[in-house]
């Protein structure tokens, strides 16, 4: 036989942010961003801005979740994600995830969703109380249908996000199981095999699954105003570095290894440069946290450096257009296999009654 010169199909990839912020932060960079930079190259990836679930906890604010928008994709272009070789999906412009939202909400059980850990964490940080809408809770099962619209095989996610996951592989399981005959003792990665209609996603979390931020207790997160944001300037960066508390009494004071600044010098410093930082704090030997801020403030500014060049290229009218039409291209594409998972999903639900496309 002849060799064969169809290369093998590139699996895909499906992760997403959440616009509720002007732009991303380093924990995104470190425990997301980095491996969608890398995966990029041999998967075929799906980048969603979930803009619907911004509307969650800022449903009186549409202009700013329309400028955060604009702010995502512009980080995303800044950092490198190239909308060439993946694809940009909004959420709001894809009907067949606002569908698949409604069909999988009748497989998995309410108790389920207000259990789930990622959403008692929000609630509690974000002080929502008891007075959150209803589609708070409901964001856990839009984030099972973004995922899944896109049949991929990986999510590239932060810690926060395992429960999401945990839960999105519940509803695939479940569904291949009632609506397409997949058998109970099948294993996840042969549902496909077995005839599921989705595959079985799995979780890849980043590099550094959680970093803190720059008040040593909370993860780094815009609303807990502890984040340094990929667009700060460097001297905002290297200020919000300073601010960092070490606790210590004097030059030779041990330092607690869960302090911001050591686990900043673990996330941005060469491995052989923060092992030796390490070193010299727990030798009580002399060193001046200021000198360590200073590094360690140097070396996230030089990641930043060119992210920031980028982006501020993008605050211009004809950045503006870009960032438009990658919108618009991304929302075309999105939808062709949104909508071909779609009606597969709904053959397997025996509501196939009508054939569609949709145009834009
Ligand atoms: N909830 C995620 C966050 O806050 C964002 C998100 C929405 C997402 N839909 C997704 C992430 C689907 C991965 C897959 O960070």
């Amino acid at each position: 036989m002849p060799p064969t010169t169809t290369a093998p199909a590139r699996s895909r990839v499906l992760t997403g942010d959440t616009p509720t912020s002007t732009g991303l932060h380093l924990g995104h960079y470190v425990g997301s961003l980095e491996n969608r930079l890398r995966m990029q190259d041999e998967h075929d990836c799906y980048f969603l801005i979930a803009n619907v679930h911004a509307f969650t906890t800022l449903a009186d604010k549409p202009d700013d979740i329309r400028a955060n928008t604009l702010g995502i994709v512009k980080d995303w272009l800044a950092v490198g994600l190239d909308p060439d070789r993946s694809t940009f999906v909004l959420q709001s412009e894809v009907p067949a995830i606002a569908e698949l939202t409604f069909l999988f909400a009748m497989l998995i059980p309410f108790n389920k969703v207000m259990r789930n850990p990622t959403l008692k964490t929000e609630i509690e940080s974000k002080g929502l109380g008891d007075s959150y809408p209803f589609g708070f809770p409901m964001y856990a099962v839009g984030q099972c249908a973004d995922i899944l619209a896109f049949r991929p095989e990986w999510v590239p996610v932060g810690e926060d996000q395992e429960a999401h996951i945990e839960l999105c592989r519940d509803v695939a399981l479940k569904f291949n199981q009632v609506y397409a005959g997949v058998g109970n003792r099948v294993p996840p990665e042969e549902h496909v095999k077995a005839g599921g209609v989705f595959p079985i996603p799995k979780a890849r979390i980043g590099r550094v699954a959680r970093l803190v931020g720059t008040d040593g207790v909370q993860k780094m997160s815009k609303s807990l105003n502890n984040a340094i944001f990929l667009y700060d300037t460097e001297k905002q960066v290297q200020k919000k570095i300073n601010g960092i508390v070490t606790g210590r009494a004097s030059a030779t004071s041990p330092i607690d290894p869960a302090n911001a600044l050591i686990q900043y010098a673990e996330a941005f410093l060469p491995r052989e440069r923060a092992d030796a930082i390490k070193a010299d704090y727990a030798a009580g030997k002399e060193v001046m946290d200021g000198h360590v801020k200073a590094e360690v403030g140097a070396a996230v500014n030089a990641l930043l450096a060119p992210i920031r060049a980028r982006r501020a290229e993008l605050e211009t009218p004809d950045g503006e257009r870009r960032v438009l039409s990658v919108i618009r291209d991304g929302v075309r594409k999105a939808n062709r296999l949104a909508e071909e998972t779609l009606a597969m999903a709904k053959k397997a639900m025996r509501i196939d009654f009508v054939v569609r496309t949709i145009s834009t």
